[in-house]
């Protein structure tokens, strides 16, 4: 049978994120390309084994490859079975949730699926720890310090989430209502942050669709933004931007034009982006490029970048203090968060790069893979709903005519882990995979 040299990931995805109704595939490599590379034990060779095999260890027809105690199948809710590890309190043996991807390596529900590599392991081992509510640990001191540095930004804040970011960011520069925040209508501030902008900063959203249909422009910020004291609005105070947003750059030149704007008006622009290091890798700009255009970024250490938990908010020193002041106050005052930021600071320099561009970092090789998967399904006929420009490869299932259940009903045949609802479901392509495609 053929198989890649490096594996290939698609992610299928109910269109209803974005726009209700349509189904869309998108495909991501992401970290799971690189856990590849990186990891070389067991395990590893274990998800390049036959599927077949995996299958029975798994449990995923209803077994349970373990002889050592762990639950069967049916006792592991939420899991649907699909851990070929044993639990936590269970026994530990050589093989351990370290020695290679995992369940994450067909487990394709999102690309926030990824396993943590070795060397983060390592960096926990060697960190320090120390509480931050006093802002003594070391290692998180550093991160902040080391990421304030490459983003070309004052100061920094490590965060458990890119939501908490998000969030802490604008509740810092939301000072008094009545007052509003304009982003995309797409945006993950807006749909996908359990409606935090209202209940924390007792603001209103505005959502407003792109008039290129890809990515705000200055002229639709233009038409939109609501500036002056007339009594029936609630002005804009933030521009909150996203990039990448499901995988579409938006371009430098735009913020640019977006940022200057918003400086003249006395505007904060905020940027999320969790997905940035992806622009970056894609060669639209620079990390710090991109970043200093903005008040206040967001950027995910989880996601692409591999890292168990976190996120990353700069900005100007004053801003960062409050914020802080801000996450203490929703539970977010940290003691001993070397044991994360130590394996954050890895993700970056190891996943990302050191370089600006993300130089020495693993993640141009997804996209190098996201566009030979998107050749792929071109040649067997299928049609992308739009470009790949980054790591995520968006198939029209629609055109095809294929239902979210077909779709999720042969990963499951493979052997891979998928979703109904929102996220439907990831598929690794091979060969088989393709073949049964066909018969669609
Ligand atoms: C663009 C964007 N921003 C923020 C987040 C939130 O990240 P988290 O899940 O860490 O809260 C996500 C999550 O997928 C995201 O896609």
């Amino acid at each position: 049978m053929h198989r890649a040299r490096y594996p290939t990931f698609a992610i299928l995805s109910r269109q209803s994120l974005r726009r209700p109704s349509a189904a869309r595939i998108s495909i991501q490599s992401t970290i799971l390309g690189c856990q590849r590379k990186l990891h070389t034990t067991p395990a590893a060779a274990l998800c390049q084994s036959d599927m077949p095999k995996r299958k029975a260890q798994t449990g995923l027809d209803g077994s349970n490859g373990h002889s050592n105690g762990a639950p069967k199948k049916e006792e592991m809710k939420g899991l649907d079975g699909t851990t070929d590890l044993p639990p936590a309190d269970g026994p530990h043996t050589s093989q351990n949730a370290w020695s290679g991807p995992g369940p994450a390596a067909f487990d394709f529900r999102s690309d926030v699926v990824t396993t943590p590599t070795p060397s983060m392991l390592r960096a926990i081992q060697n960190t320090t720890l120390l509480d931050d509510v006093f802002i003594e640990d070391p290692t998180t001191n550093s991160l902040e310090t080391y990421m304030a540095t490459r983003t070309s930004h004052e100061a920094a804040l490590f965060v458990l989430s890119g939501t908490m970011g998000n969030q802490l960011a604008l509740r810092a520069h939301l000072t008094q209502p009545p007052h509003s925040v304009l982003c995309d209508y797409r945006a993950h501030i807006l749909e996908w942050e359990a409606g935090g902008v209202a209940s924390l900063s007792q603001a209103l959203v505005k959502g407003v669709m792109p008039s290129n249909g890809v990515y705000l422009t200055l002229e639709d910020v233009e038409k939109n933004v609501k500036l002056g004291d007339e009594i029936h609005g609630a002005p804009t105070r933030v521009i909150s931007l996203e990039n990448t947003l499901g995988g579409t750059i938006m371009p430098l030149s735009e913020i640019r034009k977006i940022s200057a704007f918003a400086k003249k008006h006395d505007i904060k622009l905020h940027l999320d982006g969790a997905r940035i290091w992806e622009a970056v890798v894609a060669g639209a700009g620079s990390l710090p490029e991109f970043t200093k255009e903005f008040d206040s970024v967001s950027l995910c250490f989880s996601k692409g970048l591999g890292a168990p938990v976190g996120s990353i908010l700069v900005g100007k020193k004053a801003f960062i203090k409050h914020a802080r002041w801000v996450r203490k106050s929703i539970g977010g005052g940290l003691r001993q968060p070397g044991v994360v930021t130590a394996a954050a600071r890895v993700a970056v320099d190891e996943t990302f790069g050191l370089g600006p561009n993300g130089e020495g970092g693993l993640l141009k090789a997804s996209h190098v893979m996201a566009k030979r998967i998107a050749d792929l399904w071109i040649g067997l006929g299928g049609k992308l709903s739009k470009p790949t420009e980054t790591n995520m490869v968006w198939f029209d299932l629609e055109e095809k005519g294929w239902s979210d259940q077909e779709v999720a009903e042969l990963g499951k045949e493979h052997g891979l882990r998928l979703l109904g609802g929102d996220w439907l479901c990831i598929i690794r392509l091979e060969r088989r995979l393709w073949s049964a495609w066909r018969k669609f």
